[in-house]
Parts: C-alpha cells; sequence; structure tokens
C-alpha cells in the first residue's frame, strides 16, 4: 500500500515539474526588434539602471536624500543619456540640473522618446525603433524618477521616519514600471 502512495506522489511531483516546464517556456512577452548595437547599448543602460537603483539605496541608507534625487534626475529622468554624459564630462550634479532646467525652459532636452526627434533620449535615438507601448512604459518610468527625486528632496535633514516611508513609496513606484516593463516586453 505504502509503495503505491509513494508512487503516486512521484507521478503527482512529475506532473507538476512538467506543468511548471511549459509555463516557463511559454514566454508572451512582446518582442522588440533592435539593431545589435542598439541592442547592445540598451542592454548596457538598463545595467546602469540597477546601478543607479542601487545608488539610490545606498544614498537613503546613509540619509543622504538630496544625492539620491540627484541619482534619479541625472541618471533616470527623460533624456538621461545626456545628463549622464555631462556628468562624465566633469559637470557637477548642481551645474548639470541648472543646465537641464534651461533647456527644459526652451522646451527641450526631453529625449526622443517624447518623439520631439531633438534630445537623446532612450540612449541616443533609440526611441524609434520602440513601439508606441513600449515608450509609454519607459515615459512612466521617466515620470516615476522625477517624482521620486521631488518627493526626496522635501525630506528634512536629518530625514524623518515619515519622509524614510514615503520617499520608499514612490521609489516602489520606480522599480514597479522596471518589472511592468520586463513583464510585457524582451528584445531580440
Ligand atoms: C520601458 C521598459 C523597461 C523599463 C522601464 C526598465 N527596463 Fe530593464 N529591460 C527592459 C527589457 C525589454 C530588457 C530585456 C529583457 C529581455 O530581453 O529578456 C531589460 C533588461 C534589463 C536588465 C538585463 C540587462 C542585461 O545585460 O542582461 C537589467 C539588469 C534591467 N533591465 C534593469 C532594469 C531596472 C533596474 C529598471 C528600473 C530601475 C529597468 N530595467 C527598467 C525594459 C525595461
Amino acid at each position: 500500500m505504502l509503495r503505491r502512495a509513494e508512487i503516486a506522489v512521484c507521478w503527482a511531483l512529475g506532473f507538476g515539474l512538467l506543468a511548471q516546464a511549459f509555463a516557463a517556456a511559454a514566454d508572451e512577452r512582446e518582442p522588440i526588434s533592435l539593431p545589435p548595437e542598439v541592442k547592445e547599448r540598451f542592454m548596457t543602460e538598463m545595467r546602469g539602471h540597477m546601478g543607479n537603483l542601487d545608488d539610490i539605496l545606498a544614498a537613503l541608507a546613509e540619509g543622504d536624500f538630496a544625492e539620491a534625487a540627484n541619482v534619479a534626475e541625472i541618471h533616470m529622468d527623460f533624456g538621461h543619456s545626456m545628463w549622464s554624459t555631462m556628468m562624465e564630462q566633469g559637470m557637477s550634479a548642481e551645474q548639470i540640473l541648472a543646465a537641464k532646467k534651461q533647456m527644459r525652459a526652451k522646451g527641450m532636452g526631453m529625449g526622443q522618446g517624447q518623439g520631439q526627434g531633438m534630445g537623446h533620449g532612450m540612449g541616443q535615438g533609440m526611441g524609434r525603433f520602440m513601439t508606441e507601448d513600449f515608450r509609454s512604459m519607459g515615459a512612466t518610468f521617466h515620470e516615476a524618477a522625477t517624482a521620486f527625486a521631488t518627493r526626496a528632496r522635501q525630506a528634512a535633514s536629518p530625514p524623518t521616519a515619515a519622509d524614510y516611508k514615503e520617499t520608499t513609496e514612490v521609489l516602489q513606484a520606480v522599480t514597479s514600471t522596471c518589472r511592468a516593463c520586463h513583464d510585457s516586453f524582451r528584445v531580440e
């Protein structure tokens, strides 16, 4: 009797694993076709976002909310490849944010993701390879990053428990856009 029960358990486990394997094989994410060099740039940018998120968390853990806001505004907002390049060229966060404000006032510096075709959004014009849905998810991501920066800048010094709680909430709105996009799209 015991043997039979054991066999039944083995079958059940086997079917369970098989069902899981099928579920994993059915990749329903929408493919985005990119030329190889654009794909490489895109993936590098993505790994950069992982780093940005880590830098933001490190700054928050240090209680340096202004630095966390700088990371989001320079490396995650619309046109971030332009702001990031300025940083690589040695400009300070203050100088970059001032330049960004000036450009925005002239209706520039929003990146190509917005369809303005004049900036360097989606990493030097990657936007034209993306579908409308994909670009709009990218836009949600940039907006969430800006909302995070805005809240982080309102924090007291030293930050209060409410500052930590609310900043974490708006940061989670950022990571939920990372997650939503990864659940919906893949590149090929
Ligand atoms: C607008 C869509 C979108 C957003 C927003 C987005 N990603 Fe991605 N990301 C992708 C796609 C598409 C891939 C490629 C996935 C694939 O083909 O399997 C990717 C890949 C990655 C990779 C893998 C890179 C590699 O070299 O393998 C990392 C890491 C990553 N994203 C991190 C992030 C983080 C962190 C965020 C948020 C802070 C984020 N992404 C936001 C679309 C997005």
